[in-house]
C-alpha cells in the first residue's frame, strides 16, 4: 500500500477519534460506493456539481471522473476540516474544495459565481447530525429545479430511529426518491438514496 494512502487513512482516523459524530465512519468509502453516487447523473455544459463532507477523497474520485467526462462542468466541495481540504487539493488540484461548513453552500456559490447546482452528492454521515434535515432543506433549496441530492445510508443503521427520519425526510421533501441496490463492496455496504427537486418543467 503506498505511504500516502496509509497516512491519509490515519488522518482520517485521528479525526474520528476527535470528533465521532461529525466524522461518521471509521474507514473512507470504497470506490463502488463512489460510483453509485454518480451512477445515471445526467450533467451538460454549465452544470454545476456540489460534494457535500469529502473527507479525503474517497467519493470525489468518482466524482472527478464525472465531471470530466463532460466539458464546462463544474464542481464544489465542501468539507469543515481544513486538514482534509489539504490533502484534498494535492489529490485533485483541478477540483475547487471550500474548508467551510455546507451549511453555507449557498453563499460558497454565490462567492464563485455559480448557478445553482444540478446535483449534490453527500459523504456526510447526516443521521448522526443534529441538524439532519435542516441539511436536506438547505440542499433542497440550493438545487436546481429538477436537481439530485443523493447521499447514503449503512445497512446496520438502516433500522434506526434517525435513518427512519431520513428517509422520510426523502419521502416527503422531494419531489421523487429512490434507492440503489445495496453497494456490498462497501464498509459497511450502503444503499446510495436519491432525491429530485420538483422541475418546474413539470408543470
Ligand atoms: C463520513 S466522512 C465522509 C468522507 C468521505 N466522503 C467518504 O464517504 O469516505 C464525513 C465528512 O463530513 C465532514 N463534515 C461533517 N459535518 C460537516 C459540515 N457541517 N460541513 C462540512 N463538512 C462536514 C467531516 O469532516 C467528514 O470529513
Amino acid at each position: 500500500m503506498a505511504s500516502s494512502t496509509v497516512s491519509t487513512g490515519w488522518l482520517f482516523f485521528r479525526k474520528f477519534l476527535r470528533n465521532p459524530r461529525e466524522v461518521g465512519a471509521l474507514l473512507p468509502s470504497t470506490r463502488s460506493l463512489g460510483d453509485e453516487m454518480v451512477r445515471d447523473l445526467s450533467l451538460t455544459r454549465g452544470d454545476v456539481i456540489v460534494e457535500y463532507g469529502c473527507g479525503t477523497g474517497s467519493l470525489t474520485a468518482s466524482i472527478a471522473q464525472a465531471v470530466q467526462r463532460v466539458p464546462g462542468v463544474r464542481y464544489l466541495g465542501i468539507e469543515r476540516e481544513a486538514a482534509f481540504c489539504d490533502v484534498l487539493s494535492r489529490r485533485f488540484p483541478q477540483l475547487d474544495f471550500a474548508a467551510d461548513r455546507v451549511e453555507n453552500v449557498q453563499a460558497l456559490l454565490a462567492a464563485r459565481g455559480f448557478p445553482a447546482p444540478r446535483a449534490i452528492l453527500s459523504g456526510l454521515p447526516l443521521i448522526l447530525l443534529p441538524n439532519m434535515e435542516a441539511i436536506v432543506d438547505g440542499a433542497l433549496e440550493a438545487l436546481a429545479p429538477g436537481g439530485e441530492f443523493r447521499t447514503f445510508s449503512y445497512i446496520q443503521s438502516w433500522p434506526t430511529p434517525a435513518a427512519f427520519r431520513l428517509r422520510r425526510a426523502f419521502r416527503e421533501k422531494f419531489a421523487s426518491h429512490g434507492r440503489s441496490p445495496l453497494v456490498w463492496s462497501n464498509f459497511p455496504p450502503a444503499w446510495v438514496l436519491r432525491g429530485m427537486k420538483h422541475d418546474d418543467l413539470d408543470d
